[in-house]
């Protein structure tokens, strides 16, 4: 999991990364702006290093100690000059960004600060420079998983860094749209789901328990199952993703309803079972992955699993919420990715709620091996 974030004040003074960007120009000898701050704060021997470097092209970008600044590298990047967009001005920013992250990767960097790129003297519209800086740096940390922690921009003035937050925010809104859909909609939601009637599937699932056995609810949204659980004598440990939800089945459950992100979780062998009705349906395939393997981390041997996904091949957002959709078959080459475990029951059912009944679920029993 990494973290993107913005910060006003300056670059210089950044001590929680490992590497700060500098908005350079062609020859890396210093100049004003943030290239002098970095020089001045640097000391003369970045100059030194920077001379045997022989510049660096517009869009590229050349990687240096630190000295006596508080991180280990300095990352030279040279922007466009904006000249009102005629010379490719917005390919050659996604550039600087891109060559940037790139050189962070291939250094081990897991933390990076960048400035403003371009938006000083060189002119570069703030707004559309953002757009650009979140959008290029967002997909590299989406192709390179886990090597990053934290990347921030750090901005000198208040218009600048509120600029770049709007962009930051609405990536996070993009990338949480699910769980911000369950904080928007959670009384509705509880509400709905509440008075449907599961019992059929529950008690499938606790007949295959031990008496007393400790069940963690995965996404437990309303609390409608994690009260059943609790009211047959069962334990009982729920998580789910919207805080809005976690407030609403505490109250309803008596439990403390634990805010946690299915791909934050981490537990080692704890649960007798695990109940993921209906939510880790709203995960990415390839989040799905992950997700699988930490639930069999946290299940006992011999432990099962209960999910259930919509039935069908679709992938993507339907009404404001994220779905991967699963059949027998692509559930079967699914699971196959796993580990130790074996599908014991599976079955197909129709929507509980009567004006749903025409939609397909798929139910899923797996068991630890
Ligand atoms: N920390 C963070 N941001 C800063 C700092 C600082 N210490 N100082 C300035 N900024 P600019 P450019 C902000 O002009 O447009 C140099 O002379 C600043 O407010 O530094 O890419 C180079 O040698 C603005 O928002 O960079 C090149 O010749 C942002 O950093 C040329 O300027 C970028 O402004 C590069 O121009």
């Amino acid at each position: 999991m990494y973290r993107i974030k913005t910060v006003k004040g300056d670059i210089t003074k950044i001590t929680d990364v490992q590497a700060v960007v500098n908005a350079a120009n062609n020859s890396l000898l210093g100049g004003g702006g943030v290239d002098g701050a970095i020089h001045r704060a640097a000391g003369p021997e970045l100059l030194a290093e920077c001379r045997t470097l022989h510049g660096c092209k517009t869009g590229e970008a050349k990687i240096t100690k630190a000295y006596n600044l508080p991180c280990d590298y300095v990352i030279h990047t040279v922007g466009p000059i904006w000249n009102g967009g005629r010379n490719r001005e917005e390919e050659l920013l996604a550039s600087c960004y891109f060559h940037s992250m790139k050189l962070a990767l291939e250094y081990g960097i897991r933390k990076i600060a960048f400035p403003s790129i371009s938006t000083g003297v060189y002119h570069f519209p703030v707004e559309l420079a953002a757009k650009i800086a979140v959008k290029t740096v967002s997909k590299f940390l989406n192709d390179n998983p886990d090597r990053f922690e934290l990347v921030e921009w750090v901005l000198f003035d208040s218009v600048t860094e509120g600029i770049y937050k709007t962009e930051v925010d609405k990536l996070f809104m993009k990338t949480n749209k699910t769980i911000n859909y369950y904080n928007m909609n959670a009384k509705e939601f509880v509400s709905d789901t509440l008075s449907v009637d599961f019992e059929l599937t529950q008690k499938t699932f606790i007949s295959k328990l031990p008496k007393g056995a400790l069940i963690l609810d995965f996404g437990c949204g309303s609390g409608r199952d994690t009260k059943y659980f609790i009211s047959q004598g069962y334990q009982v440990d729920a998580i789910d993703g919207s805080v809005e939800l976690c407030k609403l089945a505490s109250e309803y459950t008596g439990i403390d309803v634990k805010n946690i992100l299915f791909n934050e979780f981490s537990q080692n062998e704890k649960y007798d079972a695990i109940w993921a009705c209906s939510s880790i349906l709203h995960l990415p395939l390839n989040e799905l992955l992950d997700v699988m393997h930490r639930m069999m981390m946290a299940l006992k041997n011999n432990g099962i699993i209960y999910t259930s996904f919509k039935y069908g091949t679709f992938e993507g957002e339907r009404n404001g919420r994220y779905f991967t959709d699963m059949t027998e078959e692509t559930f079967a080459d699914f699971i196959k990715l796993i580990d130790n475990v074996m599908i014991e029951e599976l079955w197909i059912t129709s929507d509980v709620r009567p004006e749903r009944g025409e939609e397909k679920w798929l139910n899923i029993i797996l068991r630890k091996k």
